[in-house]
């Protein structure tokens, strides 16, 4: 039988363990299949300019525990929606096709596709388009949806409880109110998480918009009470009620181009005015993308890889390989891509929380 030839990219944003997942699908692929394995260059966008190489089993021996992704990646090269700048004039040509083309060139009965929902999506399109492509979920933001939890999340917990248990004795210090600006644009899965782990005493995401005046209720208690200083911890896309998002910057060259941040400060000028607190605000932003993956993480992309490879063994193309529960199963592309993984307001930590006195700056 002809040995499979595959092909691994990883798109969107990066995150702690890619690396662990690229050298699970290399070495099972070549260890247990003979299979040839090609190395996309920075995302799709390896696959619009031709810069692809084969990955060999030393060429994946001893990133376990790298940060990032060997394989680059981008965030700015949608094929369906390409930015092609021409006599200064910036438009979004569909170049799928010419994809489609480079991959036939490549001669590879698979894609892998290593990324988040814009990845995924992508991905999806691709299928839908004959090429045959496996998923697997990439996000510190963990908001794939079905999957339970994707790579890179635990570490960007971990990072981020790190910061907030650094700024608590700060805050203790002086008796000011502390805000700690966490990843999470839809979602906010990392703010519920690490503002639990480090006690927080307001967790603000994106899914309950927040009351300014019940938060400074909250932070005035506090301080009746003796407590002088106050922890909140607060996911980018939270709002306040009747809000908006605070967007940071508009990114160049991408169809996705909206960038998100700034909330932090625009809560604690707020806060300062009715409370008559001192505030300060520290923006975790791409430190929690940074550096080695957890124990967790590593474990779990190594599982993902290697996963990945059965399903391209059984030819289970159009699917993610996802987490449900304590086993990994195979999700379609097609349920995937139909949206984000919100964090429900029943969810169990957060009813676990508010009995901790947490608020979440809504009247519940
Ligand atoms: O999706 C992951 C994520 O880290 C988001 O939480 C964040 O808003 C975004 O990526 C930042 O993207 P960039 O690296 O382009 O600034």
């Amino acid at each position: 039988m002809r040995k499979k030839r595959i092909a691994i990219l990883t798109g969107g944003g990066d995150c702690p363990g890619i690396n662990s997942v690229i050298r699970a699908v290399v070495k099972k692929a070549i260890l247990e299949h003979g299979m040839t394995v090609i190395g996309i260059e920075d995302g799709f966008e390896g696959l619009i300019l031709d810069k692809y190489k084969t990955l060999s089993y030393e060429d994946v021996s001893g990133i376990l525990t790298l940060g990032g992704t060997i394989l680059g990646t981008s965030n700015r090269a949608n094929p369906y929606k390409y930015s092609v700048t021409k006599s200064g004039k910036t438009e979004l040509k569909d170049l799928s096709k010419s994809v489609i083309r480079n991959i036939k060139k490549l001669n590879v009965d698979c894609l892998i596709c290593v990324g988040g929902d814009g990845t995924l999506g992508i991905a999806n399109r691709f299928f839908n388009d004959g090429v045959p492509v496996i998923g697997v979920p990439k996000t510190i933001d963990n908001d794939i949806k079905g999957t339970d939890i994707s790579f890179g999340f635990d570490s960007a917990v971990q990072i981020a409880t790190e910061g907030i248990d650094r700024v608590h004795t700060t805050a203790q210090s002086h008796h000011r109110v502390m805000i700690i600006e966490v990843m999470g644009r839809r979602a906010g899965w990392i703010a519920l998480y690490s503002g639990v782990a480090s006690g927080g005493d307001i967790i603000l995401i994106p899914e309950i918009p927040y009351d300014i005046s019940i938060v400074a209720k909250k932070v005035k208690e506090r301080n009746k009470k003796g407590k002088r200083f106050s922890i909140v911890v607060i996911a980018e896309g939270a709002r306040p009620q009747g809000g908006d998002v605070i967007v940071q910057r508009m990114g160049k060259d991408s169809s996705a181009p909206v960038r998100l941040g700034g909330i932090g400060f625009v809560l604690g000028e707020e806060l300062e005015k009715i409370t008559d607190l001192e505030t300060r605000t520290v923006v975790m932003g791409h430190l929690q993308r940074g550096g080695a993956p957890t124990p967790f993480d590593r474990i779990l992309g190594s599982q993902l890889g290697t996963h990945t490879i059965d399903l391209i063994h059984n030819e289970e193309f159009g699917n993610m390989i996802g987490v449900k529960g304590n086993n990994f199963t195979k999700v379609s592309l097609e349920l995937v891509a139909k949206g984000t993984r919100l964090v429900p307001s029943n969810h169990m930590l957060i009813k676990s929380a508010r009995s901790l006195g947490t608020s979440f700056g809504d009247s519940v």
